[in-house]
């Protein structure tokens, strides 16, 4: 089953292009996101939504704040989006006609599903009817689908590796499509800007095949990490859950001790750590934030940090410095470069996890699906 992989987790990795494309299949055309994927109820909610709140844990949560950026730059959506575990213990303040989108690969996830009966006991008890909610899951029937107003299901095929991958991606692309729909009702998006984010996921399983590419050089370069036991992921916009995402992933195969910050924070505290002995990623794609981010790249290299920076083929952060540099990709757009440079993450992840020598596709300690909290 495994085929020419050593590990699910790799395998995985490289079924993306294919999970993406078996995600957008019968959703989406040329130039057109299909609001009706999104069931028979959909458009009528949609019509009404007023603000989202998006609930969910671990990768899963990282792919909502990715979307919360997407949310209110694109179509001036207000968006929140919380741990599931931090939701169901606060008393929260729900206004009618929020939508709220739960996101679990498994669909079981304790918390979440708890989150949601909650929402729907608030609805009743408080009378309020324009609150909805929408599942985005990776299994059909699971609990999480049965509980909820609307599905739509992320079709990433069997995710093995406990360490969560092609559904991250392809949540990411629902999130995407359910953004494009709202925007779409409500008439917060241009034609030529749907038309725009159509094209660009139609162009991803390409870019995604031209991110894999890189596996070798970035193999070279998690030789670093052979005697590490700690490291900074650094990003802006969207790129800082990205980096959160990817200190998520070092920390749960390599058993690395990794922590993200958003670049700007650096100053606030996170610069007492660096020294030469600290590896510093930087997620840096050519887009409006990347001055501002150079900047904090040079106090870390002041500082001596060992950065490792993935950018734009257009970029030249490199010649700047000596940092490592991976030569990532070059156009992306506002929804495919977050998704595009995650999977660079993915495989750093994956070969420092081979070079500590640790069981990659079960890390000890944890569950693929958790259904207790
Ligand atoms: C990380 C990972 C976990 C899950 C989290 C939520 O790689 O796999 O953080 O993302 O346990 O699981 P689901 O998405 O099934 O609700």
């Amino acid at each position: 089953e495994l085929g020419e992989h050593r590990h699910y987790m790799h395998k995985e990795i490289f079924e993306q292009p294919q999970a993406v494309i078996d995600t957008l299949e019968g959703r989406i055309t040329q130039d057109q996101v299909l609001v009706s994927s999104f069931g028979p109820k959909a458009e009528q909610i949609f019509k009404t939504v007023e603000q989202i709140h998006i609930i969910a844990c671990g990768t899963s949560y990282h792919a909502g704040m990715v979307t919360k950026y997407w949310m209110e730059d694109i179509i001036g959506l207000p968006c929140q989006v919380e741990v599931a575990s931090e939701f169901r213990y606060r008393n929260p303040v729900i206004l009618d006609n929020t939508l709220f989108v739960m996101i679990s690969q498994s669909g079981e996830t304790a918390d979440t599903l708890a989150a949601l009966h909650q929402i729907n006991h608030y609805r009743k008890v408080h009378d309020l009817d324009g609150i909805t909610s929408l599942s985005i899951c990776n299994v059909a029937e699971s609990s999480l689908t049965r509980d909820a107003d609307m599905t739509y299901l992320t079709h990433a095929g069997p995710e093995i590796g406990v360490a969560s991958t092609k559904s991250f991606t392809t949540q990411l692309v629902v999130l995407a499509l359910l953004l494009t729909s709202l925007g779409k009702v409500q008439k917060r998006l241009s034609k030529e800007r749907e038309s725009m984010i159509a094209g660009g996921l139609q162009k991803l399983p390409n870019l995604i095949r031209m991110a894999l590419e890189h596996e070798e050089e970035i193999r070279d370069i998690s030789q670093l990490f052979a005697d590490k036991q700690h490291a900074l992921f650094l990003g802006r916009g969207t790129m800082f859950p990205i980096a959160l995402e990817g200190a998520l992933k070092l920390k749960e195969i390599s058993y690395i001790h990794a922590e993200a910050y958003p670049a700007g924070e650096l100053k606030h505290g996170p610069l007492a750590l660096i020294d030469e002995t600290m590896p510093v990623i930087a997620i840096a794609p050519l887009d409006d934030l990347l001055e501002k981010l150079k900047s904090n790249l040079q106090e870390v290299k002041a500082r001596g940090g060992q950065m490792i920076v993935f950018e734009d083929e257009r970029s030249d952060i490199s010649s700047e410095t000596s940092f490592k540099v991976v030569k990532a990709t070059t156009n992306v757009g506002r929804i495919t470069a977050p998704i595009t440079y995650n999977i660079l993450l993915q495989l750093l992840c994956y070969h420092v996890a081979l070079i500590k020598g640790t069981d990659v596709d079960q890390p000890r300690n944890l569950a693929k699906s958790v259904t207790v909290e």
